[in-house]
């Protein structure tokens, strides 16, 4: 922001050019982005506009009066741009709160995003059919659908969350609108409860298995890990990626996956756009699907594979 605001003082031309093509852009005006979010942002630049006693264009003021008189919704829309910023990528409905109808599942999680921007990284036409666990709002796995052109099977148990996954995989052009229309059909949704896991009645191989902010409940981690053994059966490998609160949870994860006989061949962390090696190895790869949240914490990532 800082940045913005020097360059709206060298030139007012520039605060005009933001005001049509970020605050009043299409892609902004015409989804349903979090008007307390668009809000924040709006008052943050206004502030350091006056600070440097720079004038801020009309068309900004009078986006910020529509915003103020919008009520919020219970469902916004997050967007994920390319790096020209001038095109969406990929977008998802997502309720404002995080537990939202007795499930985490409707709004999206830091993990998720960072296992997203990691396919950015390394987009993989190795793979040809991923798994997705507990896949929430969809974001990991429609963006290593979209970005690697492979065909995702996005799972979770809990009902309201399984029809946010239809609908957010026919906003991204995954998935047919109407039922029974199989013309587009790169992502499929399934009910896989880690609890009640039947492998014989499972239908959908793949050879990845993902999962994003999976590990918070220790009472879910052993059935979780034996479905990631199950499905090892025949993908090469597993990438989970956690948010690290509180390492209990994280030392059950792992403890659970020696029992159901895994091995994490390959552990690594993602904080503030780096990439952390546990010996300390660094890449900085500022990520594309940014997420705001108050707990600062790294999401580590693991790649589990069947113990050989
Ligand atoms: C914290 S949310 C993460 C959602 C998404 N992966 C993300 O990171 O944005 C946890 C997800 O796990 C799902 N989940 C919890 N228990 C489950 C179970 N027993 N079987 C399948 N999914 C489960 C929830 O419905 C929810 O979608």
């Amino acid at each position: 922001m800082e940045l913005v605001i020097e360059k709206c003082s060298e030139s007012p031309d520039y605060a005009e050019e933001l005001s049509d093509n970020v605050f009043n852009s299409d892609i902004v005006t015409s989804h349903e982005i979090r008007y307390q979010f668009q809000i924040n942002v709006i008052k943050t630049f206004m502030s350091g506009m006056e600070k440097k006693g720079v004038p801020v264009p009309d068309a900004i003021y009078d986006r910020l009066g529509v915003l103020m008189g919008l009520p919020e919704k219970e469902f916004v829309e997050r967007l994920y741009l390319n790096e020209e910023g001038d095109k969406v990528l990929a977008k998802f409905s997502e309720a404002i709160n995080q537990l939202s109808m007795g499930t985490t599942g409707l709004s999206v999680w830091q993990a998720s995003c960072d296992l997203a921007n990691l396919f950015r990284l390394v987009p993989s036409s190795e793979y040809k059919r991923v798994v997705e666990l507990g896949s929430g709002c969809g974001v990991s796995g429609m963006a290593i659908s979209k970005l690697s052109n492979c065909e995702v099977v996005l799972t979770d148990y809990d009902d309201n969350v399984l029809d946010l996954l239809k609908k957010n995989a026919v906003k991204n052009g995954l998935m047919s609108e109407e039922d029974g229309d199989t013309s587009i059909n790169q992502a499929k949704i399934r009910c896989l409860d880690w609890c009640d896991f039947d492998f014989t009645e499972w239908k959908e191989p793949a050879d990845l298995i993902i999962a994003a902010d999976v590990v918070y409940d220790t009472a879910l981690l052993a059935s979780l890990c034996s479905v990631l053994r199950l499905l090892l059966r025949t993908a090469k490998a597993a990438i989970v990626a956690c948010t690290r609160r509180n390492e209990a949870s994280i030392g059950c994860f792992e403890h659970h996956l020696k029992c159901a006989k895994l091995e994490i061949v390959e552990y690594f962390e993602y904080e503030n756009g780096e990439y952390r090696t546990l010996d300390d190895l660094y890449y900085t790869h500022p990520s594309n699907f940014p997420f705001f949240s108050s707990l600062k914490t790294p999401t580590i990532f693991y790649n589990i594979q069947p113990k050989k």
